[in-house]
């Protein structure tokens, strides 16, 4: 009988990325079905994400009651993987001794040697190196799962945010060559997928490898990934204001395949906060990289991610924050509480701010988020717009969901001959949860 695989997934698109190769890799190894519940698994994998303390606390809950599930069936094997296996380490192990295997983002591709090892051993086995870019060398190729794909061009971080985990569970930044790039994403194309999400926690990082041992730029990478005719749109995720460069910003006015929108986090408003944060560059900077950004695309939609309540976060500089999110006018943005996390620098700074207060400032910040996402909304009624049309929709039928250049889900009238397909639309209406809009042939 084939193994039943349950695998939950915690935090970014990386990790949704990093739990596709892992069922491609367990499944290349011995055949697998995924099910949706752990109550029925041989193997349980919890892909974890450490980027804050909500997200830990959670797996350590959840692996409380798998170990109920073991102690019921001694044979399922649990496994943890991800940034808090990273960051733990045997930790792990010591905490929840029920746990079989522990294994880092760039170490899923060893996790079949890992299941044996652990049999013909009967310990629990870690494996949380980085094994540079070993990894990509070692996945099965990719399946279809839609007409979109993420394709991961960069892994890791260099630039030490003082608050930040990443450096540390992922490793610095490393690129992947060109070529390995063009080929999974070429392999991809054939499968039918017709658009691709660049994925990396610092895309526009990126110094990849040519063959003639040159280095290629993130721009030089989107023109080529555009040169991939049936490749009809590209997004990528996430980028850091202190990579932007002239060629990257020229890309928008030039490729017609990218989507006209970029995520850039910004993090505050205020130039002392940004420092305290080692951001590394200043509010007018950013704004002069938002500046040239429309330029260069007028209708582009810019999000961002902010922190609020970083220690020592005064009443001015929150409202700093307010004014910039209103000024820059910002699509729907991501806002997160700081959540001090173990060996950042941050979290050795004394902080003056209850609690109490910082949840006031989220709670108000976010409602400024939405007002100003329901505004840009509201704006794209009679607008043309490219859709990628991915699914019917559940709730009515004869009805097809595709996603715009600002991912707003838009709701077409049609038949299944639409599904996986590009389309231009004009934007009639807005429903409850969605937009409404009619084909332009
Ligand atoms: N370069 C990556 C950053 C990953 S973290 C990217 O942009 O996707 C994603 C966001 O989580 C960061 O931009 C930041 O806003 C937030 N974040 C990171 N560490 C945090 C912390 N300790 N507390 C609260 N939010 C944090
Ligand atoms: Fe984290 Fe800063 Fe890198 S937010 S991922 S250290 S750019």
């Amino acid at each position: 009988m084939k193994k039943q695989l349950f695998i939950k997934t915690f935090g970014c698109q990386m990790n949704e990325y990093d739990t596709q190769k892992i069922v491609d890799v367990i499944d290349s190894n011995e055949s697998v079905s995924l099910v949706d519940s752990p109550e029925t698994a041989d193997l349980i994998i919890l892909n974890t994400c450490s980027i804050r303390e909500k997200a830990e606390v959670k797996v350590y809950s959840d692996l409380g009651r798998y170990r109920k599930l073991k102690e019921n069936n001694p044979n399922i094997r649990i496994a943890v993987g991800g940034c808090v296996a990273s960051q733990e380490g045997e930790n792990i192990i010591k905490k929840a001794p029920y746990v079989d295997l522990v294994f880092g983002p760039q170490t899923l591709h060893r996790l079949p040697t890992l299941l044996k090892r652990r049999e013909a051993e009967g310990t629990p086995q870690i494996d949380i190196n980085f094994p540079e870019i070993e990894k990509f060398d070692h996945l099965p190729v990719s399946k279809f799962r839609g007409p979109s794909a993420t394709v991961s061009i960069m892994e890791g971080c260099s630039k030490y945010c003082s608050f930040c985990v990443v450096p540390y569970t992922r490793g610095e930044e490393i690129s992947r060559p060109l070529n390995d790039i063009l080929k999974e994403i070429i392999e991809l194309t054939q499968l039918g997928v017709k658009e691709i999400i660049l994925l990396g926690q610092n895309v526009n990082a990126y110094r990849g490898l040519i063959s003639n041992e040159s280095i290629c730029d993130f721009s030089m990478l989107l023109e080529y990934v555009a040169e991939i005719e049936e490749i009809q749109r590209i997004r990528f995720t996430t980028s850091h204001p202190n990579e932007m460069t002239e060629d990257l910003i020229a890309c928008f006015k030039k490729i017609d395949k990218l989507s006209k929108q970029f995520h850039l986090p910004i993090q505050s408003g205020s130039d002392r906060v940004l420092s305290s944060m080692k951001r590394n560059y200043t509010v007018l900077e950013y704004k002069s990289i938002i500046r040239k950004l429309k330029k260069a695309c007028p209708d582009i939609s810019i999000t961002s991610d902010f922190i609020i309540g970083f220690p020592n976060e005064t009443k001015d500089e929150f409202e700093q924050t307010k004014k910039l999110m209103k000024e820059i006018n910002f699509d729907y943005s991501f806002s997160f509480l700081y959540s001090p996390r173990p060996g950042t620098p941050a979290a050795f700074i004394e902080d003056n701010i209850s609690k109490k207060e910082k949840e006031r400032r989220l709670k108000e910040f976010q409602k400024i988020n939405v007002t100003q996402g329901k505004v840009h909304t509201l704006k794209m009624i009679g607008t043309t717009q490219r859709i990628l049309i991915d699914q019917p929709s559940k709730r009515k039928e004869g009805v097809y969901l595709g996603k715009t250049d600002n991912n707003r889900v838009v709701e077409i009238q049609g038949g299944p001959e639409l599904l996986n397909k590009f389309v231009t639309i004009k934007i009639t209406n807005i429903t409850e949860k969605n937009l409404e809009g009619v084909e332009i042939k």
